[in-house]
């Protein structure tokens, strides 16, 4: 196994086991609001400062970009690290949520984990060797079109600038669709995409810590991720479509009547 893949997957196991040791008992979380709709608990800080600890013990010269404590470092290496993807959910007790890491080299994706601690589903992929679930690959599914397909999303929630693009293309998905999911961890959202869970996702104003791994693992399981144009700048613009390649650009001719000049960008 690839070496890096092999800590991260480490790294992932620990913060895991530390968000299980709470999730009974959130009401004793010391929670801030670091804006609106925005939340970080202590867990949060915790299991990232845990990961980093890992990831450093054993590439101190590798920079890091963690959603709660920012970018430290500089070099060709940096880790993408979600601590805790779906706090939300989390601090309402609602059983879906995730730690997600990610490594990059010279900005190329080389190395992604998403674990699902609740489940025990532990995901992950190294650039050219597949993606896997626990010991077993995994592929996107192999649905031709949007008909019966079943698309993972995530409505807005902070930041509510494209709230009414978003409720237009909401619409037209679920007209094309079998329905759509909204579980609120956009990294295992991408996972199951990976897995064929769901046929596709599109979200709009992602950070890099949410999608870095997710994109990884659906692209070694065979399937396409882009921003909204079709482009690859998805982890810049942070509006991300997904799928295997027939669904992924069918979603993309559904949303494109939707772009307005900022989002087209
Ligand atoms: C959030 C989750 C959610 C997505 C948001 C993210 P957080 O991450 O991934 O599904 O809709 O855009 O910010 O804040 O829980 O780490
Ligand atoms: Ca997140
Ligand atoms: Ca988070």
């Amino acid at each position: 196994m690839h070496p890096s893949l092999n800590i991260a997957i480490r790294a992932a196991r620990s913060a895991g086991k530390l968000l299980l040791r709470y999730v009974d008992r959130v009401d004793t979380l010391r929670v801030e609001s670091k804006s609106r709709n925005d939340f970080v608990s202590e867990i949060d800080r915790h299991a990232e400062a845990l990961i980093i600890q890992e990831l450093r013990a054993r590439f101190p010269d590798h920079a890091i970009l963690a959603e709660e404590s920012g970018a430290q470092g500089r070099g060709d290496y940096q880790w993408v690290i979600d601590p805790l993807d779906g706090t939300t959910n989390y601090l309402h007790g609602f059983p879906q949520f995730s730690v997600s890491i990610a490594l990059r080299y010279k900005g190329q994706l080389e190395c992604g984990v998403v674990y699902d601690p609740l489940r025990e589903e532990l995901f992950s992929a190294a650039r050219g060797q597949g993606a896997q679930l626990n010991d077993r690959k995994v592929r996107v599914g192999k649905r031709p079109s949007l008909d019966g397909a079943l698309i993972g999303t995530g409505f807005p929630f902070r930041n509510l600038r494209h709230i009414d693009t978003y409720l237009g293309m909401f619409k037209d998905m679920t007209l094309a669709t079998a329905g759509l999911r909204r579980p609120g961890s956009a990294a295992l959202d991408l996972a199951y995409v990976a897995a064929g869970r769901t046929d596709g996702f599109w979200e709009l104003g992602l950070s890099q810590w949410d999608c870095a791994a997710g994109a990884l693992l659906i692209m070694e399981a065979g399937g396409t991720v882009s921003d909204l144009g079709g482009g690859k700048r998805y982890l810049e613009t942070g509006n991300l479509v997904a799928g295997n390649l027939k669904v992924h650009r069918a979603m993309l001719d559904l949303l494109r009547p939707h772009l307005n000049a900022q989002l087209k960008a």
